[in-house]
């Protein structure tokens, strides 16, 4: 399973892509704000630490506008992707920038309806936003399960990117339903790595070295 970034921080890019293990960036425009940056400028400078695809979202709700402006984002660079949200005119847009080559992430995806929706109008990746249903008393982890068993009974291509993760086992959990991506907060990322017990452990270690002869 490929592990993205959720942000666009550029610190927090840098950091943890010079790890060795991040494949890729999503953005939208809450985490773009939060930076108080150029849109444009922020995404162009992420592609270039980030080899893998880097997410950048269109903000018109109009098919057409969509359309044009998920054109000029796809120039930006190589590895972007156009981010389109599940709507009608989200669906017409996701069509005809899939069928110009155009790669679209459909996001804000909370049924596995929806899931059927984008991988039928071509979507490159579908976005599950996994605490958000969670927060509402429902299961984030059993809308993964849906996508995963219908795209595999219908061979789609589109792939499943766990998106609005909160904590590690969400990540794990992804991993084991099939889950092709999963992206994260860079708080997140970060606790991946870390458990009490190995920390204990490499004490212990680190003093019994202490006593080699
Ligand atoms: O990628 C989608 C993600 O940014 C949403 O996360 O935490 O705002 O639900 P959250």
């Amino acid at each position: 399973m490929k592990l993205f970034l959720d942000t666009a921080n550029l610190d927090d890019i840098k950091k943890y892509a010079a790890q060795g293990l991040v494949d890729g960036v999503t953005t939208n425009p809450s985490l773009v704000a939060k930076e108080g940056v150029d849109f444009k400028k922020r995404v162009i400078e992420i592609t270039k630490v980030v080899k893998g695809p880097v997410s950048a979202e269109v903000t018109s709700e109009d098919a057409k506008e969509m359309i044009k402006q998920g054109k000029d984002i796809a120039k930006w660079a190589k590895n972007v992707y156009v981010k389109l949200p599940m709507t009608p005119d989200g669906l017409v847009a996701c069509q005809t920038l899939s069928k110009e080559g155009i790669r679209v992430n459909m996001t804000l995806i909370f049924s596995a309806a929806q899931a059927l929706l984008a991988a039928k109008a071509g979507a490159a990746f579908v976005s599950p936003f996994i605490g958000r249903i969670d927060d509402m008393g429902q299961s984030g982890m059993e809308l993964v399960e849906e996508i995963v068993q219908i795209y595999n009974n219908y061979g789609f291509e589109t792939e499943i990117l766990v998106a609005s993760v909160r904590s590690p086992r969400q990540v794990a959990l992804s991993a084991m339903l099939g889950a092709d991506i999963c992206t994260m907060p860079a708080a997140i990322y970060d606790k991946l790595v870390k458990h009490p017990l190995t920390d204990k452990g490499l004490e212990a270690f680190a003093a019994d070295a202490k006593k080699f002869k």
